[in-house]
């Protein structure tokens, strides 16, 4: 049987990503501010149309680097046409990902995993992947959809995390979602 909530999400109900409300619900200055710092690498891991690449490009300034990674090259595209000759384009690295694996060889200071944790195949491969492209200390932030991803799932998944090697530090309340703050423990 098709696992429902491993679906990807395709690349035509992107115009969800990007509504206007989310723009105020899931506002990324307000949730990412404190964790963003000059020269960071970041990590926009399952991108999808680059709601938060962007964002983050923008409070990153002229310092520092975003990489867009996500499975789906039509998700990159959108990416590319929305940072075309724009000033951020030059901090943002767009990165095709394999089902199976990031794919990532350069360290990052935080990953963040929004609305895309329920969609990879297996999980613990993931975590273990994202706790080796992090720096020592480096944060991981996970954000998954309450309609996709039940309290439950979500609790398993922290778990796992743990057991992994990643402290929780923070639940943070993000609307219509589940979130969780990881530490990299060393
Ligand atoms: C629901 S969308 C969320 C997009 C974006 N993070 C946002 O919140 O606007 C999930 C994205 O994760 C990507 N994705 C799913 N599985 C993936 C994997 N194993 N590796 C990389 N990206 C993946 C999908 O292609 C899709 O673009």
């Amino acid at each position: 049987m098709v696992n429902k909530s491993k679906r990807v999400c395709p690349v035509e109900r992107t115009k969800w990503l990007d509504v206007g409300l989310r723009k105020w619900a899931h506002n990324p200055k307000k949730f990412l501010r404190e964790f963003i710092k000059d020269n960071m690498v970041i990590l926009d891991v399952g991108c999808g149309s680059g709601f938060f690449t962007i964002k983050i490009a923008e409070m990153l300034g002229n310092s520092g680097k975003v990489i867009a990674a996500d499975l789906q090259e039509g998700m990159l595209n959108k990416v590319k046409q929305k940072i075309k000759g724009r000033e951020i384009e030059e901090r943002i690295v767009l990165h095709k990902c394999n089902k199976n694996e990031v794919g990532i060889s350069e360290k990052v200071d935080l990953v963040l995993a929004f609305y895309m944790v329920h969609e990879v195949p297996d999980e613990n491969k993931f975590f273990k992947e994202i706790k080796s492209i992090l720096k020592p200390d480096g944060i991981f932030y996970v954000v998954e959809p309450k309609f996709h991803v039940s309290k439950i799932d979500f609790k398993n998944s922290i778990n796992k995390a743990a057991e992994l090697g990643f402290k929780p530090i923070k639940e943070p309340r993000i609307f219509w979602s589940r979130a969780i703050i990881f530490k990299k423990c060393s």
